[in-house]
């Protein structure tokens, strides 16, 4: 049982570390962006509604990202635990995701703040190259994790639930890292 809350700015590694999370704990991963990319390339209604905030780096209005945690978060698979990756990423989003937790009955188990630099996190978003991957979106969306979603950190440490990990180094050594914040939970 996996119940948990991946906290990073962009290009921390959330996916990347959500992917080793998936194959050892064998939860699902639930990944907003991903969600919203698939909405996206199926052009429905809501990928064209948060299409122009994805290219600009805001954040997708909270009432397309909450619905779809939402529902995520109802489905079956999810009974026996999650990893969120980006998400929440504002006060109201997180207030949101307790309410729903509440709600299911599943509460969370600690959120794992992956640590690093933000010059790095350019170098590392630059040689990607995502389609929200040139250096002005890229700037763009870490003043907007520095605006709205830094403040959880504080939010999720006055509740006990902040395990901080240094997210620089190889995968493996930063995953190790994770595995070891998990144990103490
Ligand atoms: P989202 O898809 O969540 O993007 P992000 O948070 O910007 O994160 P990334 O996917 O860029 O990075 P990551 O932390 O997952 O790192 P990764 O493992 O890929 O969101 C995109 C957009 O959708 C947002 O801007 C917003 O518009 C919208 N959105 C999403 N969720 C939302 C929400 N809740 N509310 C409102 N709007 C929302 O790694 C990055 C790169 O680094 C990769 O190339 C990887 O190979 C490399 N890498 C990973 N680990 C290492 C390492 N240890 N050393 C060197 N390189 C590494």
């Amino acid at each position: 049982m996996l119940k948990i809350v991946l906290l990073g700015a962009p290009g921390s590694g959330k996916g990347t570390q959500s992917a080793k999370l998936v194959a050892e704990y064998g939860v699902p991963q639930i990944s907003t962006g991903d969600l919203l990319r698939t909405a996206v390339a199926e052009g429905t209604e809501l990928g064209r509604k948060a299409k122009a905030a994805m290219d600009a780096g805001r954040l997708v209005s909270d009432d397309i990202v909450v619905g779809m945690i939402h529902e995520r978060l109802n489905a079956p698979d999810t009974e026996h635990g999650f990893i969120l990756d980006g998400f929440p990423r504002s006060l109201s989003q997180a207030e949101a995701l307790d309410e729903l937790l509440e709600t299911l009955g599943r509460p969370l188990q600690c959120v794992v703040h992956l640590q690093v630099d933000h010059e790095e996190i350019v170098q590392r978003l630059l040689a990607r190259g995502r389609a929200d991957d040139n250096e002005d979106t890229i700037r763009k969306r870490l003043s907007v994790f520095q605006e709205q979603t830094e403040p959880l950190v504080e939010y999720y440490q006055q509740r006990g639930l902040l395990k901080p990990v240094a997210g620089v180094g190889t995968v493996d050594e930063i995953f190790a890292r994770i595995k070891a914040a998990l144990d103490e939970a």
